[in-house]
């Protein structure tokens, strides 16, 4: 008994062995499929405004499934939506989704530069994933603030990932501590070394489709270049030389891939490549849903500096009179019943409520486009909850009617005459992603009053 175990052992050990040796060994004609986003843009989930809504991390996971060893799923950078706080800590679970999403690497693009030196090394060492940049310096030290490349293995291949930006960025827009070197440089300077270490060499680069192509020219032992910080994602894989070319944007909406085959190394064939639309009809991977919901519960209990009131105090100059306040939708309706009336039959009127059944009632993400008023002087405030100024209200389309109410009261008519509306005062949360083609012929109908 004893020794059949002892034999089961050694059986299991040099099988084991032998697999690992053989995995090691590199592939000829392995065919390498890497998937490629970029300009995320804080876009985990869809935000549901409207059926038919294209995008979002949840709908990504889906069309690449499980994490394997096989395929290699990069992001060319601008996870980010903005340099503001909330967005930063939904940058994490940008990253954390990037993990569970079996990720190989995440490179910085311009919005993540607007982040400090500081932040983007707190990010770099708490990521899942590893964060790249090789020409995003300290400015104090010179050194990257990310890792300049990371080399994983696909088939026994050694492949190399080098992440850059580009340097056409203004000063202005640059995070603290940061300084951006030229990307050719950087690269130049790291490419001995890595011709070394790795069978293969891909960069990411967030830059112009003129960029990427000069960069595969200068650095024709880039077997993929791909990117960017592009108005259009490319249609299908493009050919600069040898390199072969790929590069998506689209706020999560564009999925790129790319397939190679790896023959031997720094040589591979293109077998093809293309951008597919991540498109509604995709399901949305619950597990990454879940970290939105954490996100979305983490900002509920985080004060934010938008939360701060001095921030959007009204302004309050000596002699100047004061601007008008909102008044609130429940002021309005003792004057204006048929009015009120329509507006309570829409879902305007209940706006707010749509987004506390999705969790997402503190997240200043939506609430802008669900509540009345806020981020200006005297509007909606998350502290408010759900006790006032919620919904798309009478002022959120009328302004602040504070005056209007003050002086009709008095028996001044024209004191407090609200503006004559359009649908420009439609369009601006009626737009984008946020809602169906806007058309106020169309949409004017159903909320006349
Ligand atoms: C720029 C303004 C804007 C922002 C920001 C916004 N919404 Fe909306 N939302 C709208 C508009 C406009 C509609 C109606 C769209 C339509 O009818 O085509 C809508 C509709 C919705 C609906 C559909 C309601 C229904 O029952 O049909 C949901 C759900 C929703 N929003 C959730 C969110 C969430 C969650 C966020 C934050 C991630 C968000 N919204 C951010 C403007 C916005
Ligand atoms: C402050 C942001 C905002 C403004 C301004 C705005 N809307 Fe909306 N609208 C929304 C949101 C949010 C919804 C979805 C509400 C929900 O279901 O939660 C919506 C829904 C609608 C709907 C679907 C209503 C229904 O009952 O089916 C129509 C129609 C509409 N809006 C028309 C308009 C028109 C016309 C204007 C301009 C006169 C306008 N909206 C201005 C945010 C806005
Ligand atoms: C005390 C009664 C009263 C209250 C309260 C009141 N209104 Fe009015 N409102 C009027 C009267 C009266 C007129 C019509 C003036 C005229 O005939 O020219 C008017 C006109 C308007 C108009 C047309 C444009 C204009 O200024 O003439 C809008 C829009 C309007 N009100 C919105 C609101 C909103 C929004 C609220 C709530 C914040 C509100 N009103 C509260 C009495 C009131
Ligand atoms: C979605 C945007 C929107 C909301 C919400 C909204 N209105 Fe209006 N309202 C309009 C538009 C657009 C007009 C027509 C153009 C104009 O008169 O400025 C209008 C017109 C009016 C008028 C003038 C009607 C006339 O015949 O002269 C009054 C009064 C008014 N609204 C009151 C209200 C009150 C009260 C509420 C809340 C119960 C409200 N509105 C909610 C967009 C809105």
């Amino acid at each position: 008994m004893k020794r059949s175990a002892l034999l089961l052992t050694i059986a299991v050990a040099l099988i084991s062995v032998a697999f690992l040796v053989f995995r090691e060994k590199p592939s000829s004609g392995y065919e390498l499929k890497i998937f490629l986003t970029a300009d995320v843009r804080g876009r985990l989930v869809p935000c549901g405004c409207f059926t038919g809504q294209f995008g979002g991390l949840t709908r990504v996971s889906t069309v690449l499934g499980e994490p394997d060893s096989k395929s290699l799923r990069l992001d060319a950078g601008d996870a980010l939506e903005g340099p503001d706080d909330f967005h930063r800590m939904e940058l994490a679970y940008i990253h954390r989704a990037f993990a569970q999403m079996g990720y190989a690497a995440a490179n910085l693009g311009h919005r993540e530069a607007r982040l400090s030196a500081p932040e983007l090394r707190q990010l770099a060492q708490s990521s899942g994933v590893p964060l790249l940049s090789a020409n995003l310096l300290d400015s104090q030290t010179g050194a990257p603030v990310a890792k300049s490349h990371t080399i994983v293995k696909r088939g026994g291949w050694r492949i190399a990932i080098v992440g850059v930006l580009d340097e056409m960025i203004p000063a202005v827009e640059l995070g603290t501590g940061l300084r951006v070197e030229k990307m050719s440089t950087a690269i130049g300077q790291l490419l001995p070394a890595l011709k070394k270490d790795a069978d293969f060499l891909v960069l990411l680069a967030f830059t112009n489709q003129e960029q990427l192509a000069r960069l595969a020219r200068e650095f024709p032992e880039f077997t993929a270049v791909l990117g960017g910080k592009v108005t259009q994602p490319s249609q299908e894989a493009g050919r600069e030389g040898k390199t072969a070319l790929l590069y998506v944007t689209n706020e999560s909406k564009a999925l790129g891939t790319l397939r190679l085959r790896l023959d031997s190394p720094g040589d591979a064939a293109l077998l093809g490549g293309d951008v597919m639309l991540v498109h509604h009809q995709i399901a949305e991977d619950r597990e990454i849903e879940k970290l939105a919901i954490a996100y979305r519960e983490e900002i509920r209990t985080t004060t934010l500096a938008l939360d701060d009131p001095t921030r959007t105090a009204a302004d309050a100059v000596p002699g100047v009179r004061s601007a008008p306040a909102f008044a609130g939708s429940e002021s309005c309706t003792t004057c204006h019943a048929a009015a009120a009336d329509v507006w309570k039959k829409s879902s305007h009127s209940h706006a707010f409520q749509t987004l506390v059944s999705r969790k997402a009632d503190a997240d200043p993400n939506c609430i802008g486009c669900h509540t009345v008023g806020f981020q200006k002087p005297g509007g909606y405030r998350r502290e408010f909850g759900i006790s006032k100024l919620t919904d798309v209200g009478c002022e959120s389309c009328h302004g602040p009617a504070s005056r209007h109410v003050e002086r009709v009261k008095a028996g001044d008519l024209e004191g407090g005459r609200l503006r004559k509306l359009g649908a420009a005062d439609c369009v601006k949360c009626h737009h984008g992603e946020f809602s169906r083609p806007f058309e106020w012929e169309a949409f004017w109908p159903l909320i006349m009053h």
